[in-house]
């Protein structure tokens, strides 16, 4: 398929134990400087495709490269690549911001970052300062409680993706449960990534997220891309009327 892409999928299918096809010969490549969507409803398949690339999952037929790297066949490898950011990141609530940084970029490999190189992602997430150093859990102050809303915990899981410094980054429902303030600010960073040559791949069921973050959306529908459409094809259409009339088989007109 494409050339230079930097995450690809190749016929990428797979059947789950109890027989159900959950992907369903997917193909499709996200190269540097591109946001790739998957769009789909509940159960479309998103979840699986991405986890696919991750090693999490086999497929039962077909490839996922991670920079040209077979995910099946070598696994390690091809996760030096990526970065992952899950709707759920799992952190640790009793460490600062900079404490999960640190552990996470540790456990990645990376040993010799100091305080200001955390303290740049942080920032680059859009983190407020004063939350750097805060328990996850919160502190109490007087008699309030307050810990990280989800919309900073997911900062705290972007900044953790991006200082592992991969050229891929795979992110599942990353704006789900987000207010739409905070959703807007998480998809600008996405943007500012792409800018420095990321590719992206990402899954939302949300139509207006997706117009607004992507390069090229895939709609997808029981395991299956049934269409692919660039941002300049989607200026000219109609995304939600068209998604509808892939998802329920409506004439699009
Ligand atoms: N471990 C599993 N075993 C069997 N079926 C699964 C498993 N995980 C997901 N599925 C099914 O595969 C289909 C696709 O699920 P999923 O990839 O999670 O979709 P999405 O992320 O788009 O909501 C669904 O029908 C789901 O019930
Ligand atoms: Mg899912």
């Amino acid at each position: 398929m494409e050339q230079n892409a930097i995450i690809e999928a190749q016929n990428l299918t797979k059947v789950y134990e109890d027989g159900l096809c959950a992907l369903d010969h997917v193909s499709f490549g996200v190269k540097a400087g591109e946001i790739f969507c998957l769009l789909g409803d509940n159960g479309a398949g998103k979840t699986t495709a991405i986890n696919l690339f991750l090693g999490f999952l086999d497929p039962t037929e077909g490839v996922a490269t991670i920079n040209g790297i077979d995910v099946k066949k070598d696994p390690l490898e091809a996760k030096r690549f990526v970065a992952y950011l899950s709707d759920i990141v799992m952190l640790y609530p009793n460490f600062s911001a900079r404490q999960n940084l640190d552990f996470f970029a540790r456990l990645g490999g990376k040993q010799n970052l100091t305080r200001d190189d955390y303290y740049s992602v942080l920032r680059q997430v859009g983190l407020q300062e004063k939350a750097f150093e805060q328990k996850l859990k919160g502190f109490s102050k007087g008699m309030k409680l307050k810990g990280f809303s989800k919309g900073m915990r997911q900062k705290v899981g972007l900044a953790i993706a991006i200082i592992k410094d991969a050229p891929a980054i795979i992110l599942d429902e990353p704006t789900s449960g987000l207010d739409p303030k905070a959703a807007n600010e998480f998809l600008a960073i996405l943007h500012q990534l792409r800018a420095q040559g990321r590719a992206i791949l990402m899954s939302t069921h949300d139509i207006f997220r997706a117009k607004e973050v992507a390069d090229i959306v895939g709609i997808m529908a029981e395991g299956k891309i049934l269409a692919t459409k660039s941002r300049s094809e989607l200026e000219h259409e109609n995304l939600e009327r068209l998604y509808l009339s892939y998802i329920h088989g409506k004439a699009a007109a």
